[in-house]
Order: C-alpha cells, then structure tokens, then sequence
C-alpha cells in the first residue's frame, strides 16, 4: 500500500498547479476538509496537512470557522502557451495511466525493429517502392496467412489477406462495402467501443445493441434487419468474457440462414494466462467471418498495422473500399513486420510482453482485492480487466478522484462503452495493466491504492466484499 504522504503529496500538487495556473481563483473558498476526504476517499488528516502545508506556502488561507480560500498570489498570468498547453488534453502531467487499450510503448522491441528495417532496406529492390498492391505485399500477405493459421487457427490463404492501417481502418472496410452492397444495420456489443461505432456510422450502417452477458454477446439482438455483427469473441471488449461455444454457433447459424457476416475483431487474441486463447472463429466459416487483426496491442499502435482475413463474397467490394479510401500501407512497415516474424522476433516478443502482462494482472488483482476487497471480472487474458462498481455514480467519481492524483483511467459509463447511455446499466472501471512503463508500474498501483475513495469500495470489517 501507498503510503498516506503519497496522496498527501499529489493533493498539495494538485492545488499548487490549480493555484498557479489562474484555475483557482484568489478567493475561491475551497470545501471543507471533512467533504473533500469523503469526496476523494482520503483520511481527512491527508487533506488538513496538504491545507497546512499551502497555507504556510503562501497558497492558501484559512482561519478556524472561515474556511480554506486561494491567497491572492502574485504569479504571472498565463501565457496564450500555458493556455494552450492546460486545453491539450494529451499534454495534462499524468502520473500513470491505467486505460485500457494500449500495450507498454516501452517494450517495443526497438532493436528488432531496426535490425528488421535494415535488412529490408539493404535488399528491397527498387520497384518495390513504388504504388503497391491496394491488398498489401504479397510477401506480408502470405506471412499473416501462415501467423493467423498458427497463432490462431484462421482457415486462410494470402489471396483473402488485406493488410490495412490498424483494426480501425480495416473495420471502415467492410463497413463501406456492406453499405454499398445493401446492408443497413450492424449489430455492435454493449458494452463495447465507441469508436468502432462511429466508424460503422460513418460508414452510413445503423448500430444495433446486442446485450453482453457471461457468455458473450447475445445473439438475441440480432433483428431481420441486420446485416452484420461485430463481435471481440476471444476477449470481449471491454467485459473480458470469452464468447460461448453455443453463442458460436448461434452467431455462425445466423450468418449462414441470412446471409449476414460476423466480423471478428481479435484485438488481443494472443493474449491469454490461463491456458490456450480459444481459436478465432473465423475457422467455423471463412465465407460469412470476416477475420480481423492488429500489432496494435502486440507491438504499438502508432505503428497502424493490421490486416483483415476477408470471405470470398466481399473481397472485390473490400478492395474496392480500400482503393476509395486512398489507402495502403508503406511497404517498408510492412515488409519490416514480415520480416520480424519470419525469423520468430514477433512471436519471442508477444511472448515476452505476454509474461510481464501476466504477471502484472495477478499485481493488479492482488492490489485491488487488498484495497478494496473487490475481485477483478473477465478471463485472465488481454491488456486489462473489469473491476465492477456499485452505479455510475461511483465510477464517475472514482475517474475524478484519479485524475485529482494524476492517474488516467476509465469507466463503462464514463467513456462511452454503454451504448444506448444508461446510467443504470451496471458500471465498472476499466483498467488497463499494459501502459506503464516497467519503472511506473509500481507507482501507478500505488496511485490506484489511492483513489477507491468512493464509499463501498473500502476494503473493511463493514465494507468488505469479495
Ligand atoms: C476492442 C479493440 N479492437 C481493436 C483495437 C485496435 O485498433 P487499432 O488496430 O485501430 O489500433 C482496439 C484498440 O484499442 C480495441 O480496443
């Protein structure tokens, strides 16, 4: 556990920042230090030594029975760059960051990469910088037929290979040729990324809720109307559940009754502690699944790489979509990840991230039951777990309380996962174990013992809850 100085600490930063950067007012009255420990599941004793502390700092002023106000500091205003500075979201000084979605950009195997671009680069042959192939190079093509096949059980050939920039260009994909093949409604998780709605939408398709429950997406949803359904079956996103082998089959019977598709969005399929990940289920029909990938979550994100397995019927529409998109990949990236995983570089690499990810998890959990006597939700697999809290209420307040200590995180209600908004759907922060560097690991467990500030998530003789 964290001890009590640290979120002392981070308080007495906080108020400096909001101080000087003109955020608090001089003469603001700031609330009491019995609401604001309640409020962010401090020890009040916390909250009166960082007022001491501002106050003998010349920040804050206070006096018995008038309460805690800003002092008037003479600080210089902030300039347009400060301004500008404290509005880009991404420029905010986070301590950690526990969102979900994102792998350690630190373990990015740099020293293969490079060794990989080299190598390309001393024997591509002119030519091959030219316009390439709207599908990919066929040398990358091939590799992830044979990946997908053995990392994950895919029925594919190269010919069905597109490779596209990350999961989010692949997806706008077959969106786009559905649309322009007919269909009007894609059926999407809940909860699940808003993101990948907002493509589908753009793409001109409705989204349709399907309910997740324990064992997945539930079909049930699926109406007359829907043409296809986008599905994370090895790890639903972001419940952590794996898809049934019932559901399987039900979605699969469906697909092949209406002539509908499944598009399967294996985001971290090769991530799985407890045993074998289950196979993709595009091996249970190639004509109606359409297979889709990303070293987003095994390499980095900035990288845009994916690539999508796509069914005979809509491989022309597919390809046509790609060449409207104006898109492609550069043949160096691609021909540099081909390489990497022609010599095992890519599979020593997941394999390794795979281990600190585990043992990471059983960090998280261990950290989490001790703070707050809650277990995690979701198979031991991917880059992040549920920890499930009483309403959204108390998730909203959980994300402020972490952002007042400099900890990023998210929640189903807070970022957007329930589709439609329901604040009485169940709530849970989602967090993400992957991002911290290896040296902030540590500090952002501390950080998140910390923030379980709002009552019921206290582990105790009367709260404690497993
Ligand atoms: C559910 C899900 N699918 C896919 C991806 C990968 O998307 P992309 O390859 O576009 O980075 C993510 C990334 O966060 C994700 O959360």
């Amino acid at each position: 556990m964290r001890r009590a100085t640290g979120a002392g600490r981070s308080l007495e930063d906080a108020l400096r920042e909001a101080v000087r950067s003109g955020r608090l007012a001089a003469g603001t009255r700031l609330p009491g230090s019995r609401a604001l420990a309640s409020d962010l599941g401090l020890a009040r004793g916390t909250i009166v030594r960082a007022y001491t502390q501002l106050a003998a700092e010349g920040w804050l002023t206070g006096s018995p029975g008038s309460g805690t106000h800003v002092a008037h500091v003479n600080v210089p205003g902030p300039s347009d760059d400060d301004r500008r500075r404290e509005c880009a979201p991404e420029k905010r000084r986070w301590r950690a960051d526990l969102r979900p979605g994102r792998p350690d950009l630190a373990s990015f195997p740099r020293t293969a990469w490079t060794a990989g671009v080299r190598r390309v680069l001393d024997r591509v042959e002119a030519e091959r910088l030219d316009y390439g192939d709207f599908e990919g190079s066929a040398t990358l093509r091939t590799s992830v037929a044979t990946y997908a096949a053995r990392a994950r059980g895919a029925r594919v050939t190269p010919d069905a290979v597109v490779v596209t920039a990350g999961f989010s260009h692949g997806l706008a994909l077959p969106a786009r040729a559905l649309r322009g093949m007919g269909v009007r409604h894609a059926a999407t998780e809940d909860p699940g990324l808003a993101r990948h709605r907002e493509l589908l939408t753009a793409a001109g398709l409705t989204c349709v809720p399907l309910r997740v429950d324990e064992f997945g997406a539930d079909p049930a949803g699926l109406t007359a109307e829907t043409g296809v359904a986008l599905l994370t079956p090895a790890h639903q996103h972001p419940s952590g559940v794996v898809l049934s082998p019932a559901r399987r089959g039900e979605f699969v019977a469906w697909a092949r009754r209406t002539e509908g598709f499944l598009v399967e969005d294996d985001y971290d399929g090769e991530f799985r502690y407890d045993g074998r990940p289950v196979g993709a289920l595009q091996a249970l029909d190639p004509e109606r699944v359409v297979f889709a990938g990303s070293v987003s979550k095994t390499l980095a994100p900035g990288l845009r790489l994916g690539w999508l397995v796509v069914p005979p019927a809509l491989r022309v529409p597919v390809s046509a979509a790609m060449r409207e998109s104006g898109g492609g990949v550069s043949v160096i990236e691609q021909s540099t990840l081909a390489d990497l995983v022609a010599r095992g570089d890519y599979d020593r690499h997941v394999r390794r991230v795979r281990s600190a990810y585990r043992r990471r998890r059983g960090e998280l959990a261990d950290r989490v039951a001790a703070v707050t006597g809650l277990a995690l939700v979701g198979v031991a697999a991917g880059l992040h777990a549920l920890l499930p809290v009483p309403s959204a209420e108390h998730e909203r307040r959980l994300v402020a309380a972490g952002e007042y200590v400099g900890l990023r995180l998210q929640g189903l209600h807070t970022s957007g996962y329930r589709h439609p908004a329901d604040a009485s759907a169940p709530a849970a922060l989602v967090l993400g174990y992957a991002t911290p560097p290896p040296h902030a690991w540590s500090q952002a467990l501390d950080l998140l013992g910390d923030v379980p500030a709002a009552e019921g998530l206290r582990a105790g003789p009367t709260g404690t809850r497993r």
